[in-house]
């Protein structure tokens, strides 16, 4: 955890296909936090889904509601934020981020790529997904990895990896 930060406001990072939205909604439920989605609070705003913001608006667009919508969550106390996967590609967001508890859920390629499935509603995955999903682990992992405080195996059971989150922060 970064220095003078509330314990209160944990961000979820991670490839998609991690699972960050549901062992988000997991977390707060086991901790009595409120949960916040990036990508629910960008395709709120613009009252469409993200795929269509990127094929209407342009990446450029989305990412621009997706810094608005971190910089909005990061206002919260007690919320848990369940962040895009590439969300660490923009030092704003980075720098955001240093406002929370930062937790990187850790997925190999293969698992995010049966995971996508055949990739629907995930704009940034090309045919075929799985190819897609190594270059943006490739470009990502160390973003991943330098952004957060803690990194847990998400290949498990759900259930376990809150517990190991939880007992990451010791919470
Ligand atoms: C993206 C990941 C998606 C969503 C958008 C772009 C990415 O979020 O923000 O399609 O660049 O990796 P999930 O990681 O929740 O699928």
């Amino acid at each position: 955890m970064h220095e003078g930060l509330s314990p209160g406001r944990i961000a979820l990072i991670g490839i998609m296909g991690a699972g960050k939205t549901r062992i988000g909604e997991m977390l707060a439920g086991q901790l009595g936090l409120s949960s916040i989605d990036t990508d629910s609070s960008v395709a709120q705003r613009r009252g469409r889904p993200v795929s269509q913001i990127f094929s209407e608006e342009g990446e450029a667009e989305f990412r621009r509601l997706e810094t608005q919508a971190l910089e909005e969550a990061v206002k919260g106390e007690g919320v848990v934020i369940a962040c895009g996967g590439g969300i660490v590609e923009l030092p704003r967001n980075r720098e955001l981020l240093q406002r929370c508890t930062v937790v990187y859920l850790k997925v190999s390629p293969e698992t995010a790529a049966i995971r996508c499935g055949n990739g629907a509603g995930r704009p940034k995955l090309r045919s075929p997904v799985a190819t897609s999903i190594v270059a943006l682990l490739d470009a990502r992992e160390p973003l991943y990895e330098r952004t957060a405080d803690l990194t847990v195996d998400a290949e498990q059971p759900e259930d376990d990896v809150v517990q190991q989150i939880m007992q990451g922060l010791q919470l």
